[in-house]
């Protein structure tokens, strides 16, 4: 059984261990600090029976006073034993759920890189994301990105 939940200061550790395992892009732990500090609703975590962590999704509003209010996806991902059984879009749907109720976002954006083929189904065919521009060279080995975006309230 797993249980989807707000990702907390005690949690944030596994959810870096869980990133370094699945992701080329990784952050310093002042990065989720900063995340669990300023927007605790927003990030979940998927947790097994053992109370073990096997994925996460790290979650974050973005800033600019002069934009509407709007969610962004800094990093998901799914332990690969755990994958193909619907974790990611429960994490998914759990952050955006808790980006309207509680920042009133409009949409929400994410990159992705152009050659991952589950996250791009994931993002366009499961959650209903569109691509909004290439982003060239978006990545640190220069491989580009697609920006995406999802509305939430009309
Ligand atoms: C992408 C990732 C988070 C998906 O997690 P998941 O829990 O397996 O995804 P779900 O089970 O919720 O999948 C929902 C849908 O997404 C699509 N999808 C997920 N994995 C897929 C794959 N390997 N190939 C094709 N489509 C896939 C399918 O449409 C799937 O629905 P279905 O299983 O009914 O066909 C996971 O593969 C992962 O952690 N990858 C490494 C990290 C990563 O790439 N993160 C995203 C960075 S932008």
């Amino acid at each position: 059984m797993i249980t989807i939940r707000p990702a907390t200061a005690d949690d944030l550790l596994s959810m870096q261990t869980c990133n370094l395992m699945n992701l080329p892009e990784n952050y310093q732990m002042k990065y989720y600090i900063y995340h669990a500090i300023s927007w605790p609703q927003i990030s979940q975590v998927a947790v097994d029976h053992s109370g073990r962590i096997v994925g996460y999704v790290l979650a974050k509003m973005e800033e600019d006073p002069t934009e509407e209010p709007h969610g962004h996806i800094t990093s998901l991902a799914v332990m690969r034993n755990w994958r193909r059984l619907g974790i990611a879009e429960k994490l998914m749907t759990q952050a955006q759920k808790a980006m309207t109720e509680s920042f009133k976002a409009k949409y929400v954006s994410l990159h992705v890189r152009k050659s991952n083929r589950a996250a791009l189904q994931l993002y366009r065919d499961t959650l209903k994301f569109t691509v909004t521009n290439i982003e060239k060279g978006y990545y640190a080995d220069g491989e580009d990105a697609y920006a995406m975006r999802k509305t939430l309230i009309e």
